[in-house]
């Protein structure tokens, strides 16, 4: 098996709302970040632009705008951001919608990655929906379906690796976000994981946003978890 470069492996979550404060924590984490998330709150703030000016500094993007709507409205819009240069896109796992998507991205070097089930949504949430069924068997149902329409991955807590691993194997990539780096706060997070237990649980990539934007020193926190995931994939391997 080919070693795992844990940095490669990392998504700053460029939760900002400017592209001027977007700009200035790409530069000052210069190279120690490799690949960003861009969301809804900066893709509003600075449109396409934002992913262009990523790209130009020689980052990987991931594009998480959480795509659900008519099967036209999907595809067409797909098509746009395979034009852009994006590596990585969300969509929810909607047949329809996911469908739509992988026709969107035709040819393009474009990963889909489907959002199972919002890592915010409990039972509770799910009942009033009128779904009868526990968030972990919904996870498993929706990567399953996520693999089927040939999707490439999941966004997923750090929790249900597992349970996905055992549905699909090893045919989807696993993105975990809600991420705590070992000895630190959890914010409002209720149940985070650490770099270390969503590795050996299965995630391929981590997404971590606060706790490198809000750190004391940036650059700092971010070595501090590549090393902490480094050591994790390396474990994994033996
Ligand atoms: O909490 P943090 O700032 O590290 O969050 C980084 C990103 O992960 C955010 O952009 C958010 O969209 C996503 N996230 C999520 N589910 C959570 C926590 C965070 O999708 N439970």
């Amino acid at each position: 098996m080919e070693k795992v470069n844990a940095r490669d492996r990392l998504i700053l979550a460029l939760d900002v709302p400017s592209v001027e404060e977007a700009q200035r924590l790409m530069d000052r984490l210069g190279e120690g970040i490799r690949f960003v998330k861009i969301g809804l709150e900066l893709y509003t703030a600075a449109g396409p632009d934002i992913v262009r000016q990523a790209r130009a500094k020689g980052k990987r993007v991931f594009l998480d705008l959480k795509f659900l709507d008519i099967e036209e409205t999907v595809r067409r819009a797909t098509a746009l951001v395979a034009d852009m240069g994006v590596e990585f896109l969300t969509v929810h796992a909607n047949r329809k919608a996911l469908r739509a998507a992988v026709q969107g991205r035709g040819g393009s070097g474009l990963k889909l990655l489907a959002v199972t089930v919002l890592t915010n949504f409990d039972a509770n949430d799910l009942r009033e929906m009128g779904i009868q069924r526990s968030v972990g068997d919904l996870v498993a149902a929706r990567a399953a379906l996520a693999a089927e329409v040939g999707c490439d991955g999941v966004v997923a807590s750090g929790e249900e690796p597992a349970a996905i691993r055992g549905s699909v194997g090893d045919r989807l990539l696993i993105v975990t976000p809600g991420i705590r780096p070992s000895g630190k706060g959890v914010d409002d997070h209720a149940r985070p994981t650490t770099p270390t237990q969503s590795i050996k649980a299965g995630s391929d990539y981590l997404v971590v946003g606060r706790p490198i934007r809000d750190a004391a020193d940036p650059n700092d926190a971010v070595e501090a978890i590549v090393a902490e995931m480094q050591a994790a994939f390396n474990a994994r391997e033996h």
